[in-house]
């Protein structure tokens, strides 16, 4: 894939695929702007350069019809004043209005197209969606790093019709990180791998046990794990029918030297909630009726050991229930241990992302990915869709 920076851009519309895809409270407020600063040097970029900014996004999940709420117009504000300059919203994605419109930008202006996703082509990666869409650009980025594990029409298909694309510096420097941590790491390379399910997390267990010197395991999915060990977990989530290859990617991974640490202790509540009883026991001591919601403070001082010599540090899932306060400790502390690491840290997944923010640690990791399902693919080791239509992995600068 090319980098933008190989592409003349002056008078051109620049048709940017980016991920908008802010979370926005019952007053269409923006309350995390994180995904439109990241994309900012790319779009001012442009902007320098004299190219006619033509900015495409999905919001939300719509299902293919137009959703008022789900509208981009609160971000072209926010957008608006980041860049110091008008971002004129456009009414729709595709169609002659929104034709003429972008067909009359000048050089160094801005327009933003309507959310993607009112549209059923946009997820179908249909290929007359994508052509109408095409029509709206001279040049192809794709910026959309969070979004190049769907092939999706603005992401895929569209990509095609273009004789000239690139990526912006946002997904070169995901890829950048990525490789980094996981082809020339320096060590010890340790895997933080947390959430509520095993199942999910699987493929990306698979993948980095022969690149990692240690995994770390916390969350919900450890208990397929401490189960598979023999522990009675009383009524603490279970994925059973993972058990079995739970406990034989442990062993594996003792087999191959990776160090491999587990959850020694719990906060254990007879139920989730914000108001319920909860007490700290050792794993072997979860009540019958209980069930562990968090990492207890044994862990986390044990999982910040193990960190104490890590090079590389890559981490994705919290470490418990941590939207409830009283199952949020151990996540929480974990942020620290990561954050007060000297490793190189990369962290990626939405949750993991929140409970950073929450902490303000933000600018003690080394790098916060601005994707969830796509880092973790590529912790799985799989292509993003996106990155094999712009050429691969391979930067021709
Ligand atoms: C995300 O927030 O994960 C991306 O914007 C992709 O959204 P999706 O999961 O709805 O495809
Ligand atoms: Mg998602």
């Amino acid at each position: 894939m090319y980098s933008i920076k190989e592409l003349d851009l002056q008078g051109k519309r620049v048709l940017v695929r980016v991920d908008f895809n802010v979370p926005l409270d019952e007053h269409q407020n923006i309350t995390d702007d994180t995904r439109i600063k990241a994309v900012l040097p790319t779009l001012q970029y442009i902007l320098d350069h004299q190219g006619r900014l033509v900015i495409m996004s999905h919001m939300g999940r719509p299902k293919g019809k137009a959703v008022d709420k789900l509208s981009l117009a609160p971000v072209a504000k926010r957008l608006g004043r980041l860049l110091e300059q008008e971002v004129f919203m456009a009414e729709d994605c595709i169609g002659e209005n929104v034709e003429n419109q972008v067909n009359g930008l000048e050089d160094g202006q801005v327009a933003l197209l309507e959310n993607l996703r009112f549209y059923p082509g946009e997820e179908d990666n249909d290929p007359e969606f994508a052509r109408q869409l095409a029509a709206l650009g001279d040049v192809y980025i794709n910026e959309a790093f969070a979004v190049c594990h769907r092939a999706h029409a603005s992401v895929e298909a569209i990509v095609s019709h273009f004789p000239e694309t690139a990526a912006g510096f946002l997904l070169l420097k995901e890829m950048k990180y990525f490789k980094d941590a996981m082809e020339k790491p320096r060590r010890p390379l340790v895997a933080i791998i947390g959430g509520a399910k095993v199942s999910s997390k699987f493929g990306a267990l698979e993948n980095m046990l022969p690149r990692v010197n240690k995994f770390i395991i916390g969350g919900a999915m450890a208990n397929s794990f401490l189960k598979s060990m023999g522990f009675a977990l009383g009524r603490s989530k279970v994925e059973e029918d993972l058990v079995e290859a739970a406990g034989a990617l442990h062993q594996r991974a003792l087999r191959e030297g990776v160090k491999f640490y587990l959850p020694v202790d719990a906060v254990v509540a007879p139920e989730p909630g914000p108001n319920v009883e909860t007490k700290i026991v050792p794993i072997q001591e979860i009540p019958e009726n209980w069930m562990a919601l968090d990492i207890g403070p044994a862990t986390s001082r044990l999982f910040d050991e193990a960190l104490y010599n890590a090079k590389t540090i890559v981490w994705n899932g919290p470490m418990g229930m941590f939207e409830i306060d009283a199952f949020s400790r151990g996540t929480i502390s974990m942020v620290y241990s990561v954050a007060d690491s000297y490793a190189l840290s990369i962290v990626g997944g939405g949750d993991t992302d929140v409970a950073i923010h929450s902490t303000g640690q933000t600018d003690r990791i080394s790098y916060i990915s601005t994707g969830g399902g796509a880092f973790l693919r590529l912790l799985e080791g799989k292509p993003l869709p996106g990155v094999q239509a712009l050429g691969g992995l391979e930067i021709h600068e």
